[in-house]
């Protein structure tokens, strides 16, 4: 087809709108017809799949304690919230992973933002910018390798956080019923810290389900703090910091195979500091 000049296209441009305008159809009232329908469509679907429920599942008992299956439409319903629950476990739906990834990627207080405020700004930011930065006209993908190349990455991007942020270990287990497991569980230790024995999954400091950690280690550290870890001398008794520490001594390093160096000898001292700072600490009796 030959080029048209500016002109050319200017008149054939003229010719067709004055068509339409004669015999076009007018947004007013056909489009918002159109439109009505398949909003009055989609309201009757809603309350269609509404009725179905209700047939199938409704109504809710008085005491709903349990979810129930319902198939294709997702749990019937599920157990009241509790608000006395301290350790939920907090997952997004499926097509957040990505996102969920990206936080656990920056694990640190002040590197945080990053993940959950500036990477998806500028993301957005590109997003809107999008038709102005790519101004060429060219549809072939041999002549756009910057554009196929992001085209590509991005979906790749985004499925590998995906697929990682499914897989991410977040589910919060029960506390052993070992002393200093429900405190460490229930207190300030369960948001930082990933500890099978306490049924924890945090993600700022290390692993004690990798880490042996000896009680010296532990208690110094509980008490005086280091690095991202927050000193709790303040917060704790002597009783109560001896008792977290023996706690992490003996059950800490589970994943590797082995105790917590001291395990034999602390296994025996530090239960008597549960019991002196009592409550929680004191192991399941006092529990909740
Ligand atoms: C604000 C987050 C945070 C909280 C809360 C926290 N920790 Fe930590 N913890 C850390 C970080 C970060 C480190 C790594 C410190 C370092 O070595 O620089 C750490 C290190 C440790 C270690 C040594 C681990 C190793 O592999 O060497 C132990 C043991 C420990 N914490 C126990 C506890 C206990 C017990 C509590 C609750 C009383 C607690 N932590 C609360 C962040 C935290």
């Amino acid at each position: 087809m030959p080029r048209l000049t500016a002109r050319e296209r200017r008149e054939a441009y003229q010719r067709e709108y004055a068509f339409q305008k004669k015999h076009g159809k007018s947004f007013f009232p056909h489009a918002v017809f159109h439109d009505t329908i398949v909003s009055l469509i989609v309201v009757a679907l809603i309350m269609g799949m509404a009725v179905l429920w209700y047939a199938q599942f409704g109504p809710v008992p008085e005491i709903a304690d349990a979810a129930r299956e319902g198939g294709i439409l997702g749990p019937a319903y599920e157990g009241k919230a509790d608000p006395g629950v301290l350790r939920y476990d907090p997952r997004p739906e499926w097509y957040f992973f990505f996102l969920f990834e990206l936080l656990r990627i920056f694990k640190t207080p002040e590197l945080l933002i990053v993940g959950s405020v500036i990477i998806p700004t500028i993301w957005m930011v590109l997003l809107i910018g999008w038709p102005f930065i790519d101004r060429n006209p060219d549809r072939r993908l041999s002549r756009r390798p910057v554009a196929l190349a992001v085209g590509v990455m991005v979906p790749i991007v985004l499925l590998t956080l995906t697929f990682y942020g499914a897989k991410a270990p977040g589910a919060v287990g029960e506390a052993s019923t070992a002393p200093g497991a429900a405190a460490f569980a229930n207190g300030a230790c369960s948001t930082c810290h990933t500890f099978a024995d306490a049924g924890t999954a945090g993600n700022v400091g290390p692993s004690l389900t990798a880490n042996a950690v000896d009680y010296e280690t532990a208690l110094n550290l509980i008490t005086n703090g280091k690095g991202g870890m927050p000193a709790f001398s303040a917060q704790y008794n002597e009783d109560q910091i001896s008792c977290l520490a023996g706690y992490v001594a003996t059950h800490s390093g589970a994943a590797a195979g082995k105790e917590g160096p001291e395990a034999a000898t602390a296994a025996e001292t530090y239960p008597a500091s549960c019991e002196k700072a009592g409550g929680e600490f004191a192991g399941t009796a006092a529990a909740g």
